[in-house]
């Protein structure tokens, strides 16, 4: 789809409410680049770089990595050239510093920007994130109750090892969700503050908010 060329999407929601899951659908019918911070974090870690062993205390706990260290691998990213024609951010901003900061690296370049949030429960998110595999090879996500891999611990896609992320025990899945109420909740006010937001309802099927987020951001489904 060649809507996608000049697009600069932001997914918010909280942890499980399906920007991961949204993100893949999206990124592929749009042929825009898809930066995760999460992932990108979880591969400095895998790697065992100086970042990725900052990072790994903080995520482990639930908590947001610094800015600092966050800020650094995003300009990087999108410095890219395969960003220059747009991208899709999940999982940044997470706080005003990164929302105020993300402006000034697109500034000049901005064409089509809007921040799509997803809106969940938390109960809902509890059952989420309790029952979420992830692809250790290819990043693939499954639910072992919504979308359920054919077998329990390889992935449909790739054949890689399918796991339970670190972070999605319940005590760290509660951490998490307060630590998005107080700090990446209020980027909804400053979205809408600048008429750059879209709410999309997260509860209902893979398939139907993908279909709204298509028709609230004006492309095709
Ligand atoms: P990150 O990886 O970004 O995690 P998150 O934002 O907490 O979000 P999740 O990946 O947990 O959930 P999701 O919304 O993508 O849901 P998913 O599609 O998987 O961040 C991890 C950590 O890294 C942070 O805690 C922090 O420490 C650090 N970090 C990252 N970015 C940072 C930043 N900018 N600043 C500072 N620190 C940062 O879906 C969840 C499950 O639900 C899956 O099993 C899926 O199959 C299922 N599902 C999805 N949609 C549906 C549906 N419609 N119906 C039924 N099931 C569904």
């Amino acid at each position: 789809m060649s809507d996608g060329a000049t697009l600069q999407i932001v997914l918010l929601g909280p942890p499980g409410a399906g920007k991961g899951t949204q993100a893949a659908l999206l990124v592929r019918k749009l042929g825009i680049p898809h930066v995760s911070t999460g992932e990108i974090l979880r591969g400095e870690i895998t790697r065992g770089t100086e970042r990725g062993d900052q990072a790994r205390v903080f995520m482990e706990q639930g908590r947001l990595v610094p800015d600092e260290l966050v800020l650094d691998l995003v300009r990087g990213r999108l410095a890219s050239s395969d960003c220059e024609q747009g991208f899709l951010l999940d999982g940044f901003p997470r706080s005003t510093i990164q929302a105020e900061e993300l402006c000034r690296m697109i500034a000049g370049r901005t064409k089509r920007f809007m921040a799509a949030s997803i809106v969940v429960s938390d109960e809902e998110i509890v059952r989420r994130l309790a029952g979420r595999r992830t692809c250790t090879s290819c990043g693939a996500i499954f639910h072992l109750e919504f979308e359920p891999p054919r077998q329990p611990d390889a992935c449909d896609k790739c054949g890689g090892a399918l796991v339970q992320r670190e972070d999605d025990r319940e005590e760290v899945i509660q951490r998490r969700l307060r630590i998005y109420r107080r700090d990446t909740e209020p980027l909804l006010d400053y979205y809408r503050a600048k008429n750059r937001l879209l709410e999309v309802g997260g509860q209902a099927s893979v398939e139907a908010v993908q279909s709204q987020l298509l028709a609230g951001l004006g492309l095709r489904s």
